[in-house]
């Protein structure tokens, strides 16, 4: 017997030709599924997720049910979760608590739906779910074979817990693949998040002045998408001197918020921290100007100090909120400060999720076939994956590469070659 709980199932047919179109454009992630189908590698485990309820997403749980594997799902967002989808991945056989629009409460009832089912295997995205099992389910957590985090923000509270000596198993950072950062985070989001920004207001991003908190990897691909679109000045804001420097090499302007906040259009953070845009920015925006967010939390965005500027609100768009503030001047915040890309459209496309979530199937395998021989700690995606998965994708898209001639090999081992 199923469980679940999601906004209306006469929704599915709608989810599964959603699906049906994510699975065209996730070719990597397919081959592996239709290889593991086979054996059912992950017969008898129960894998508790917690991602973002989306077309892609629903590819990789489908992988793990062909697999074998019990799946129990909750979004990882409360506004992020395709309804369609979730009704779809209840007819699939997957135990599902998710819809778009959850309360906070909700969100975290949907959570211990999936903490409650004993999972052997759990993925996260955002590490709500990790935190949950050790904080409130210490039983199940020291059961568990292991684990995954999909994201920065994640990869950095995991890393907390285990720095304080509290991990109870181990867990892959998927995030830190190479074949996930440097493609999710940086063109995935780079494109996502403009598709987020567009959908919501249909503004020119041509002639805008667009500032950009936080030059990671998520900040790198929104800052080459803006300019891409035409932007007129896009300036970087950024703490990390290495990472500032980059950002001006890279061609873009970089300055204190404080002097980015009365030049901007369009405001987008990415900084994995909170309070990027506070009160002291508000204060100084122009009228118009256009807030978003593109980091894991609505923290970026300080709200709180928006809600004290203002004197009235008013929604003007869906995913568009007009803050009139006591000056007058009325700035516009986008999906609630939450993550925009997911919010305000369907996330990153089904290409580069192809990556992230091979990468994922691929660490869930790991864990199951080396269980107990994992050190309980946070590691990196094994590298001889990540180069499966780049070589894949490769082969996918039709594109064959040099290799090394073996007179070649022996030069890379060799110390006694000079000049
Ligand atoms: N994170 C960003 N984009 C996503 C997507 N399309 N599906 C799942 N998680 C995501």
């Amino acid at each position: 017997m199923v469980e679940y709980r999601v906004k209306d199932l006469g929704l599915a047919n709608q989810g599964l030709l959603k699906i049906e179109w994510a699975e065209r454009h996730m070719p990597v992630l397919m081959k592996l599924r239709e290889e593991s189908a086979v054996g059912k590698e992950l017969k008898g485990l129960t894998i508790g997720a917690v991602l973002h309820v989306t077309k892609e997403t629903a590819v990789l749980v489908k992988a793990l049910i062909n697999a074998g594997a019990d799946v129990w799902i909750a979004g990882s967002n409360p506004l992020s979760t395709q309804d369609d989808v979730a009704a779809a991945l209840v007819k699939c056989g997957v135990n599902v608590f998710a819809w778009r629009g959850e309360s906070s409460e909700e969100y975290y009832w949907c959570i211990r739906r999936v903490a409650e089912a004993s999972p052997d295997i759990v993925i996260d995205d955002g590490a709500d779910l990790h935190v949950i099992l050790h904080k409130d389910y210490v039983d199940v957590a020291s059961k568990i074979i292991g684990g995954t985090e999909e994201t920065t923000t994640g990869v950095s509270r995991l890393k907390a817990l285990e720095e304080a000596g509290l991990l109870k198993y181990p867990v892959i950072a998927v995030n830190n693949a190479y074949t996930k950062y440097l493609f999710d985070n940086r063109y995935g989001t780079g494109q996502s998040t403009f598709d987020g920004v567009l959908r919501a207001t249909n503004i020119l991003i041509a002639g805008k002045v667009v500032v950009v908190a936080g030059y990671g990897w998520v900040g790198k691909g929104i800052a080459l998408r803006a300019r891409g679109l035409g932007a007129r000045r896009v300036i970087v804001t950024e703490v990390n001197p290495i990472r500032a420097l980059e950002a001006v090499f890279d061609g873009f302007e970089v300055m204190p918020m404080t002097e980015a906040a009365k030049l901007g259009d369009v405001f987008i953070t990415a900084t994995g921290n909170i309070k990027a845009i506070r009160r002291e920015h508000l204060e100084s925006m122009r009228d118009g100007a256009i807030l978003a967010n593109a980091g894991h939390f609505n923290v970026e965005i300080w709200i709180p100090d928006l809600e004290s500027l203002a004197r009235s609100k008013r929604r003007i768009r869906e995913y568009v909120e007009e803050y009139t503030l006591i000056d007058g001047r009325k700035l516009y915040l986008l999906a609630d400060g939450r993550l925009v890309n997911l919010a305000a459209a369907e996330g990153h496309p089904s290409e580069v999720m192809d990556m992230s979530f091979a990468n994922q199937f691929l660490a869930i395998k790991y864990l199951r076939e080396n269980r107990s021989r994992v050190p309980v700690k946070v590691h990196n995606q094994p590298m001889e994956l990540d180069y499966l998965i780049a070589k894949l994708k490769l082969e996918t898209m039709g594109i064959t590469i040099d290799e090394l001639t073996s007179e070649q090999r022996e030069y890379m081992k060799s110390w006694s070659y000079g000049t």
